[in-house]
C-alpha cells in the first residue's frame, strides 16, 4: 500500500503523458463536461454567458464578420461561438473531437436555422481545401497542448487561412503560473462523481514544473477492475515566449492585446490574446 501511494504521488516526467482526447471523448466524462460548458455561470469548459457575449461582440466588429467572410472554431464545443457567429451571415466551420459536444452544436444551429459546417476533426490533423480568414481558439486551449502539439496546431493554422488572415486566441499568463500551488488531495467519488458513474477513489496531485513554466493537475482514479490518470498539462507563457513560438512557426505579424475583448495587454494579468496575421510569405 506504502509503495502504490508513494507511486500516485509521484512527480511524473514533463509531459510524460498526454491524455486531454480522453477528457472530451469518454462518455461520462464528456457529458459532465458539456453540462458545465452549457453552465451559463462558470468559467469552466466555457466562459461565463456574459464574457461570451463580450467576446463575440469583439471578433464580430475586430474582424468584420459577416457575409462573405470564411470563419472556422478550432475546439468549437457545443458551439456557442460558431452559432452566434453564423447569426453575421458568415461562413461558420466548427471542428472538434467531442461527438457529444458536436451533436449539442448540430441542434444549435438546427433550432435557428443557421447552416454550420460542424465536423468531427482532430485540430492538430484535419486538412482540408477549405480556407478561412479568421481562426479562433477559445479558452486557452492552445496551453493544453504538449510543445509538439503546439506546432501541429500552428502548422495547420498556417495552412488553412488565406493570405491576411487571422487567427486569434488567448493564453495563461506568467503570472497565473505563480499561483498555482503544490498540493495532494484524496477524495471518494472525487469532484461528486465527475470520473465514473461507478463507485470510485480519486487522487488529485498539483505539480510545478519551474524550468517549462508548466504546471500539471494529474487525477488518479481508482475503481473496481479498472485504473485510469488524467493529465492536464497547463504552459504558462510570458509575452516573449508566446511571440518566439509563433515567430518560429512563420507567423511574423502579431499583435498582443489584454483578452478577446479586445483589452490592453496587462503583465499582471492572469492570461492575455494573441492576433497572428498570415503575411504573404508565410
Ligand atoms: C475548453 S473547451 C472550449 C470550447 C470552446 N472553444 C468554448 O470556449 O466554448 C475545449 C474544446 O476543444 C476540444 N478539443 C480538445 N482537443 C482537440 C483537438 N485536438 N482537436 C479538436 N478539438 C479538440 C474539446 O473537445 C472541447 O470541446
Amino acid at each position: 500500500m506504502f509503495e502504490e501511494l508513494s507511486a500516485v504521488i509521484a512527480r511524473p516526467a514533463v509531459y510524460g503523458q498526454v491524455t486531454t482526447p480522453e477528457l472530451w471523448t469518454d462518455p461520462h466524462i464528456s457529458e459532465r463536461m458539456l453540462a458545465a460548458h452549457l453552465d451559463p455561470h462558470v468559467d469552466l469548459s466555457t466562459y461565463r454567458a456574459e464574457y461570451l457575449e463580450q467576446v463575440v461582440a469583439w471578433i464580430t466588429d475586430r474582424f468584420d464578420v459577416g457575409a462573405g467572410r470564411r470563419i472556422a472554431d478550432f475546439g468549437c464545443g457545443p458551439g456557442l461561438y460558431t452559432t452566434r457567429l453564423a447569426r453575421t451571415g458568415a461562413s461558420v466551420t466548427g471542428l472538434d473531437i467531442s461527438a457529444r459536444s458536436l451533436g449539442h452544436a448540430d441542434s444549435l444551429a438546427r433550432t435557428e436555422g443557421l447552416s454550420v459546417r460542424h465536423l468531427r476533426q482532430n485540430y492538430l490533423t484535419y486538412r482540408d481545401d477549405a480556407r478561412y480568414d479568421l481562426i479562433l481558439l477559445v479558452m486557452r486551449d492552445y496551453c493544453a497542448l504538449p510543445p509538439d502539439g503546439r506546432k501541429a496546431l500552428l502548422r495547420t493554422v498556417r495552412e488553412h487561412l488565406e493570405t491576411g488572415g487571422s487567427f486569434v486566441f488567448d493564453v495563461d499568463s506568467a503570472s497565473a503560473f505563480a499561483d498555482v500551488r503544490e498540493r495532494s488531495t484524496y477524495a471518494p467519488s472525487l469532484m461528486d462523481g465527475f470520473w465514473s458513474d461507478r463507485p470510485y477513489f480519486g487522487f488529485h496531485n498539483t505539480y510545478r514544473y519551474e524550468r517549462e513554466y508548466v504546471s500539471l493537475d494529474k487525477y488518479e482514479i481508482f475503481e473496481a477492475g479498472r485504473t485510469r490518470a488524467f493529465f492536464n498539462w497547463v504552459r504558462y507563457f510570458t509575452l516573449e515566449d508566446l511571440t518566439g513560438e509563433l515567430n518560429e512557426a512563420g507567423f511574423t505579424d502579431v499583435h498582443v492585446l489584454g483578452d478577446l475583448t479586445g483589452s490592453s495587454y496587462d503583465p499582471e494579468a492572469s492570461r492575455f490574446a494573441a492576433i497572428a496575421t498570415k503575411a504573404a510569405a508565410c
